[in-house]
C-alpha cells in the first residue's frame, strides 16, 4: 500500500459552502460580538468550531438509514446498534442516548455524590456541569505535562497522574472518591491520548480501592490508533482487539457518538454491570426515550451501528490522524506554536505563546480565533481564559487556566488538505503581524461562568 496513501474513500456529493470578503467578515463578528459561536455556519467558509456531529456519512450510512424501524419498543435497528457497541466495547449492556451529554447526565446520576471527588485526567465540559449540579467536586489529575502547552512531545500527554490519584485516596479516605473517569482522547489539552498501561494502572488503583472506574469514550478509536502506533506491544493488534482491551480495564463508558461513532447525532451508555443498566434504563425512560432508542430515531441507530464499525476501521484511522498531523506539520514548519504531538481530532495552537504580549485576562487565544475568522473566514474555538477560566466562589475573583488555546477541530472526512493549506497560510499571515494585535474585553457572560465561552460577548481592545 506504499502508493495509496491519499483518502480511503472518493467523493460522491459535495456541500457548497460561501466565500465572503474580509469587509463583510468584520460585520459579521460584530453583530456577534466577537463570539464563534454567534456566528451563522454560512458566514464560514472552513468550520473547525468542533469535530462532534460535523462527519461526513458514507453510503453505507445513509442508505442503513432507510432500513430504520421506527418501532416504539424493540425496534430492529436498536438491536443492530446493540450488537455493533457489544463489538467494540466488549460489553453486554448498551443504552443509546441523544447526545454523549445525556450519557453523562446519566453517568453523573448514578456515580457523581455529593461533597465526593470524581477525578478525571480532564474532565469535559458536560460532565463536569452534571457532576458540580450533583453537588460533586470534580478534579482534573492529568500529568503535568499534559498541563503545560509548551512542554515536548511525549505519545500520551492523556495520562492520568497516577501516583497524586492514589495519594489524594489515602488523604482523603476511599470512600470520598466515588469515580474516576478517563476521557479518552483527553479532549481539553490537545486530543491528547491515554496509554493502555496507563488505563491499566488506573483499573488497577480503582479495584484496590473498590472504586467505579468510567471512560468517557467519544474518540476512543483515535485512542486506540495511537496505542496501536507509540505503544510497545500493540502494533500487530486490530483496533477492536485494542478497544476492548480498553474497556475490559472500565465498568461503563460513556460515549459522544458524534465523535467517533460518524454519526450527526447520537450518544451509548454502555456497562458490564447489570444492576447499574437497569439504573440508566429507568434514567433514559424520564430523560430520553423508551430502553431500545434512548432519544434516537430508529434510523440514527441504523446509521451508528454502521458508524461504529466504520469509526475503528484502521484505514480510515490511519487517514484520519494523519490528516491532523499533517495540519500540525504544517504549522510547525512556519514557526506557529502548538501543543505537541498533534492529537486525534485538531491542532491547539498555543494562543500565550502566538500572542505573547497579550495577557491571559486579555483572552489572547480568544483574539486569535477572531483575527482567524476576520482574515480567512475559518472559524475556530477558543480553549482557555474564556472557556476554562473560572472564579473563586467565595471572593469572585477570577482565576485563570493553565491551558490557553485555540483549537482547530477538524471534521471527520470533510474537508481536504487544501482546506487545511488555507487554515496555515490565514494563519502564517497573522503570525508575520502579531505584534499589531492587542488583547479583547469580556463585555458579556451568561450567568454560569462554565458556560459563558457559549454566550459571551467582547469588545477588541
Ligand atoms: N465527552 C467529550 C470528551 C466531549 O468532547 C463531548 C463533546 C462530550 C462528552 C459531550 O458530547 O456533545 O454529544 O453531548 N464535545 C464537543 C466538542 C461538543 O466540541 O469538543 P455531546
Amino acid at each position: 500500500m506504499q502508493f495509496q496513501f491519499a483518502e480511503p474513500f472518493r467523493i460522491k456529493m459535495v456541500e457548497n459552502v460561501k466565500k465572503t470578503t474580509k469587509e463583510e467578515r468584520i460585520g459579521y463578528l460584530k453583530a456577534a460580538q466577537y463570539n464563534a459561536f454567534r456566528l451563522k455556519a454560512e458566514e464560514c467558509y472552513i468550520d473547525c468550531i468542533t469535530d462532534s456531529g460535523t462527519s461526513a456519512m458514507s453510503s453505507a450510512q445513509w442508505s442503513a438509514l432507510m432500513l430504520g424501524d421506527e418501532s416504539y419498543a424493540g425496534c430492529k435497528s436498536f438491536y443492530k446498534l446493540e450488537a455493533s457497541a457489544q463489538e467494540v466495547f466488549g460489553m453486554p449492556y448498551v443504552q443509546p442516548t441523544h447526545q454523549g451529554r445525556a450519557a453523562d447526565f446519566i453517568m453523573a446520576q448514578i456515580y457523581a455524590k455529593k461533597d465526593k471527588y470524581a477525578i478525571g485526567n480532564m474532565h469535559f465540559d458536560t460532565f463536569r456541569g452534571n457532576a458540580e449540579v450533583m453537588g460533586a467536586i470534580p478534579l482534573d489529575y492529568v500529568i503535568d505535562e499534559g498541563l503545560d502547552a509548551s512542554s515536548p512531545a511525549m505519545p500520551f500527554k492523556g495520562d492520568i497522574n497516577v501516583p497524586k490519584l492514589e495519594k489524594l485516596i489515602q488523604d482523603k479516605g476511599a470512600d470520598m472518591v466515588s469515580v474516576v473517569i478517563i476521557t479518552v482522547t483527553c479532549n481539553n489539552n490537545g486530543g491528547q491520548p491515554v496509554s493502555m498501561k496507563n488505563i491499566k494502572a488506573v483499573s488497577a488503583v480503582c479495584q484496590k480501592y473498590k472504586i467505579p472506574l468510567v471512560i468517557d469514550s467519544a474518540r476512543m478509536a483515535e485512542n486506540a490508533y495511537f496505542i496501536k502506533t507509540r505503544e510497545e506491544g500493540y502494533a500487530d493488534k486490530s483496533i477492536k482487539e485494542i478497544t476492548r482491551e480498553m474497556f475490559s480495564y472500565c465498568e461503563t463508558a460513556t460515549m459522544s457518538s458524534k465523535k467517533d461513532g460518524l454519526v450527526n447525532i447520537g450518544g451509548l451508555f454502555v456497562t458490564r454491570n447489570k444492576d447499574i443498566y437497569l439504573q440508566a434504563n429507568q434514567m433514559a425512560i424520564v430523560h430520553e426515550g423508551f430502553i431500545t432508542y434512548g432519544g434516537l430515531a430508529g434510523r440514527d441507530l441504523e446509521a451508528l451501528a454502521v458508524g461504529l464499525q466504520e469509526g475503528v476501521d484502521f484505514n480510515y484511522l490511519d487517514y484520519r490522524v494523519k490528516q491532523v498531523a499533517y495540519l500540525g506539520d504544517r504549522l510547525r514548519e512556519r514557526g506557529i506554536p502548538i501543543i505537541e504531538p498533534t492529537g486525534g481530532h485538531g491542532v491547539y495552537v498555543d494562543g500565550q505563546r502566538f500572542f505573547p504580549h497579550i495577557p491571559q485576562h486579555e483572552f489572547p487565544s480568544q483574539r486569535l480565533v477572531v483575527a482567524l475568522y476576520e482574515e480567512a473566514g475559518i472559524r475556530a474555538v477558543e480553549l482557555g481564559a474564556c472557556a476554562f477560566g473560572s472564579k473563586d466562589k467565595v471572593t469572585g475573583e477570577p482565576i485563570w487556566p493553565e491551558l490557553e488555546t485555540m483549537r482547530i477541530a477538524v471534521s471527520r472526512r470533510v474537508y481536504t488538505n487544501r482546506h487545511l493549506d488555507c487554515i496555515v497560510e490565514a494563519l502564517d499571515y497573522i503570525y508575520q503581524r502579531r505584534d499589531s494585535y492587542k488583547g479583547m474585553k469580556l463585555v458579556y457572560e451568561g450567568p454560569i461562568t462554565s458556560l459563558r465561552h457559549f454566550t459571551a460577548g467582547f469588545e477588541l481592545l
